[in-house]
């Protein structure tokens, strides 16, 4: 049996097949640098359901994501999708108790989201996402520290401004570009999204069908290429590179008007992180998305909104091409060897009390040949081996300096301690 396309098998290192590089290990080394991160800019963390109401993603996300849902009627004949990003679900959230939480909002969380795409390079059909996202503030610091965190997680992987870099563009800078262009007015907020979709794949689509369809909606590739050549940073733009700069941060950011987000809730400064060499799709985007609380909870909350998603697939893919990865080594403390049967009992009571002290502890479950114990004992890079001797004495070994020192059996977790 295969597992289905697009999705991953987390195998504890080694992991049989190294391709993918992807482990459980990799997967836990991840999960903890964005805590950390998160948790040293005071984000809390939070989750939602996987499968939630269709209907929460197809008015609000924009067509394209609605286009990848995983999707079905369930059995109370409930039209459910898996969840393909987390933005939704935080609105949703927020909105329904809104007034228990003081202003502004700094949640994180760390979802499993599935898109039905065409799997290729950095792209899957799962991928954990690190979300964090600030709710209550209209203030552009909000948009700062936001940026900054996400440097910031980057940089605890070892990634330097060498590697990475945050571009950083306005949706309010190219809505007002599209209203003073469009040919027809009553295009609306759908030509509008239409025009978004478009310069969001600019880089990745052949100019002259670029050119054709901007030219449907009354716009010229030239003026929108030119627009995005200016480079000029709205009032809002230049208070964020001020503040990033601030903080000797001024090296990761650049202002690039490629940049626009192709999610439909987006209003005002959007930016993506991407490697320097051009080599991977975004690590990471996000923007301020001012209406979607508003629109989710039918009017009844209005709160500013802004946050970004990295996902672990580009990142690993990233930091493996860049010899980031540390060697994950299954270790235990000590490894208690059973060479007589006879002092079993007493073994497993040693092995009780190593546990309680907070050792990692491993041992034959049933009966082995020594240079087998010792052989597994090496394997798991034990630091101590213990034998029970007597009634109740130990002999421990250092594997490192093999130093071997006997005890009474009550110190022996002291000893291993120190
Ligand atoms: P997004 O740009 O769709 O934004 O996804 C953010 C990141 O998730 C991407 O830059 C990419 O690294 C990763 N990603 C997306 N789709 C896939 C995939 N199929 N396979 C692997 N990785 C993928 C959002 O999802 C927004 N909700 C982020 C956000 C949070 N905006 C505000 N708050």
């Amino acid at each position: 049996m295969e597992r289905l396309p697009g999705f991953r098998d987390f195998y504890p290192e080694p992991v049989p097949s190294r391709d993918a590089g992807w482990s459980f290990d990799a997967r836990q080394f991840i999960f903890g640098k964005w805590r950390e991160a998160a948790r040293r800019y005071g984000f809390r963390e939070y989750d939602g359901p996987p499968l939630e109401p269709l209907e929460l993603f197809t008015t609000k996300s924009g067509a394209e994501i609605v286009g990848q849902l995983y999707n079905f009627v369930d059995k109370g004949e409930r039209a459910v999708a898996l969840r393909p990003e987390m933005t939704p679900t935080l609105a949703r959230m927020v909105a329904a108790h809104e007034r228990a939480y003081k202003k502004p909002i700094k949640w994180f969380a760390l979802p499993q989201l599935f898109r039905y795409e065409r799997q290729q390079k950095g792209r899957l059909r799962e991928h954990f996402q690190f979300n964090a996202d600030i709710l209550g503030e209209n203030d552009v610091a909000a948009d700062a520290e936001l940026i900054a965190l996400l440097i910031d997680t980057l940089r605890s992987f070892g990634l330097t401004a060498e590697d990475f870099v945050i571009r950083l563009s306005s949706r309010n800078a190219w809505q007002e570009f599209y209203e003073r262009g469009v040919r027809n007015a009553e295009c609306g907020a759908e030509g509008a999204y239409q025009f978004y979709q478009i310069i969001d794949k600019l880089e990745r689509t052949p100019p002259e069908e670029s050119q054709k369809k901007l030219a449907a909606l009354g716009f010229s590739l030239e003026d929108v290429n030119g627009f995005i050549a200016s480079g000029t940073p709205t009032a809002e733009l230049a208070s964020i590179i001020a503040n990033l700069a601030a903080r000797g941060l001024g090296d990761f950011v650049k202002v690039d008007y490629h940049v626009i987000r192709g999610l439909a809730y987006y209003t005002g400064p959007v930016f993506e992180a991407f490697d320097r060499k051009g080599e991977f799709r975004a690590i990471a985007g996000g923007g301020r998305y001012d209406n979607l609380v508003k629109l989710i909870s039918g009017g009844k909350v209005n709160l500013s909104a802004l946050g970004f998603g990295m996902g672990d697939v580009v990142l690993l893919e990233l930091l493996s091409a860049r010899g980031l990865l540390p060697q994950f080594d299954a270790t235990v403390d000590v490894f208690v060897l059973i060479e007589d049967e006879a002092v079993r009992p007493q073994s497993l009571k040693l092995i009780q009390d190593l546990r309680a002290t907070g050792h990692v502890v491993d041992y034959p479950l049933t009966p082995a040949k020594p240079d087998k114990q010792f052989k597994r004992a090496q394997e798991l890079k034990a630091g101590f081996t213990a034998r029970v001797e007597g009634a109740a004495t130990v002999k421990i070994r250092n594997l490192k300096t093999r130093e071997e020192v006997v005890m009474a059996a009550a110190d022996a977790p002291g000893h291993i301690a120190r």
